[in-house]
């Protein structure tokens, strides 16, 4: 029989994090859920005796808390994201992505596992391959790409956090190993047929839709399956669903 996955999530009270929770459960795995407030999790998987909560605030737990709850993990996944409010695009914690992911990976390496974490970050198309690997960008929608990540917190937050793990950790690290995935404008709806591509395959001008379940569905297969994060391990996936544009 094989041996139960554990996989730490943070950002799992979130649209697309929410989803990632439920697919875990779903297939079996060990879930440990680091949440500002348990209250926010969705009905129904408070119960699930695979999964255990940690009600903290993710940036403050000292490191000794943090690497508690990610000794054993096989995976760590994160969806977590600014709020979609004034206060969350523009308020702090503005490198919220970046310092968790640091802190997140700087916690595995400390721990020196014998066998490499996977981390899996939610990032955006918004993000730029760090190594210079997306050609589909001409010279102008670079340019409003550029602008927007300096209006807009996020994206420059999102940037940072993949740029991290492609320049800081690196693909010869022997505690942790990393994807960034990429989906397009989110959209609800059940896990369907989706594309994954390894640059961007759409403009910003005429983007590309991705459902939420189909990048939980993603993540999930990334932290279970050996094939999937084999092909997948240190790059920047694009999903987008399949079929005609909505
Ligand atoms: N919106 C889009 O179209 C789109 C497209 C592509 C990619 N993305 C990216 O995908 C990611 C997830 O998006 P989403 O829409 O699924 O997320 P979301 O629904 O906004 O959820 C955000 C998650 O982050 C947590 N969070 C926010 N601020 C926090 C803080 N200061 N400390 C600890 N946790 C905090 C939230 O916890 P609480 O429940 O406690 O607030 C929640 O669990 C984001 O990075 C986003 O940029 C978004």
């Amino acid at each position: 029989m094989a041996t139960q996955q554990t996989v730490l999530l943070v950002g799992g009270t979130g649209r697309t994090g929410r989803r990632v929770l439920e697919q875990l459960l779903g297939r079996g795995v060990s879930v440990r859920a680091i949440v500002r407030s348990a209250e926010k999790l969705p009905a129904g998987v408070v119960e699930d005796p695979n999964l255990t909560v940690v009600e903290a605030d993710l940036l403050s737990l000292s490191d000794e808390d943090l690497q508690r709850h990610l000794r054993g993990c096989d995976a760590v996944i994160s969806c977590l994201g600014h709020v979609a409010s004034f206060k969350g695009i523009f308020g702090p914690p503005r490198d919220l992505v970046t310092r968790a992911t640091t802190r997140l990976c700087r916690g595995i390496q400390a721990l020196q596992p014998a066998k490499p974490v996977k981390f899996i970050l939610m990032g955006s198309v918004s993000v730029n391959h760090p190594g210079g690997l997306d050609t589909r960008r001409g010279l102008f929608e670079k340019a409003v790409v550029w602008m927007l990540r300096r209006v807009v917190p996020p994206a420059k937050d999102n940037q940072q956090a993949a740029s991290f793990l492609h320049d800081s950790v690196g693909t010869a690290d022997p505690f942790a190993q990393w994807v960034a995935v990429r989906p397009d404008s989110l959209l609800e709806g059940d896990v369907s047929e989706y594309t994954l591509h390894e640059g961007l395959v759409s403009s910003v001008f005429a983007p590309d839709s991705t459902a939420m379940a189909n990048v939980a569905h993603f993540m999930c297969e990334l932290a279970v399956d050996a094939e999937a994060w084999d092909a997948w391990k240190g790059k920047l996936p694009v999903i987008v669903n399949a079929g005609p544009r909505l």
